[in-house]
């Protein structure tokens, strides 16, 4: 039978996030890949490791390599199933061979901070790529979720929102460093954050909440 790629969801970034069941996998692990701050966080010296960088074909041949002798454990940020690597694991492999283990995404967590049901928001994603300009545009009820980057950050992302028909005063909660010990939760407006300092790769929620 041929080993499974484990894709383990790590969630938002603090330790407490994590499901038992990611930790598991992910300690039992001979070969893990994962992110800088991912490795240095959960692997053991025994573990045989592989840090995603820019070269993401680094990480897909290192898996080719490893995964005939033994599973592959492949953590990442949040939720695997929302803007993770198993997009790009699903070209090189086939899904058969995929495992995903679930985790807390962000975005579930900076709505959980504000207390506010997600099931009605649309969410979108600024990370790497612009959404539709009819995406963002502005409608009565709407609340927006986004993924950020360091371009599209709390600063430039106001403004398109602003060029979209949302009003300066549109509320605005700029969720950083979630789940972390200096997480921050900044409860501003449109206006005010297109003409402040940018918060980068972080959640904005925007709208009646
Ligand atoms: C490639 S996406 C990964 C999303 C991830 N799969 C998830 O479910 O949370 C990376 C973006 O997620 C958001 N993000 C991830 N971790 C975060 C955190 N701890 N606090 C705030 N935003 C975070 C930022 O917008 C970041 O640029």
């Amino acid at each position: 039978m041929e080993n499974k790629i484990i894709v383990a969801g790590i969630g938002p970034g603090a330790e407490s996030f994590i499901t038992p069941a990611a930790l598991e996998k992910i300690r039992a692990a001979k070969f893990l890949v994962g992110g800088r701050r991912a490795i240095a966080q959960f692997s053991a010296s025994a573990q045989e490791t592989c840090v995603i960088t820019r070269d993401l074909n680094a990480a897909i041949n290192f898996i080719r390599e490893k995964i005939s002798c033994a599973e592959v454990v492949v953590m990442v940020s949040g939720d695997p199933g929302y803007y993770s690597l198993l997009d790009l694991l699903r070209k090189h492999f086939p899904p058969a061979q995929i495992e995903v283990i679930p985790s807390i995404s962000a975005m579930q967590l900076a709505f959980a901070r504000l207390s506010l049901p997600w099931h009605s928001a649309t969410l979108l994603s600024f990370h790497g790529r612009r959404p539709d300009n009819s995406d963002l545009k502005f409608a009565q009820g709407k609340i927006l979720g986004l993924l950020t980057d360091a371009e599209f950050n709390s600063k430039t992302v106001a403004q398109i929102l602003l060029e979209n028909g949302w009003v300066e005063n549109s509320n605005l909660a700029i969720c950083a460093r979630l789940s972390y010990a200096d997480e921050k939760i900044i409860r501003t407006d449109l206006a005010a954050a297109a003409n402040s300092e940018p918060v980068k790769h972080c959640i904005l929620i925007v709208g009646d909440f």
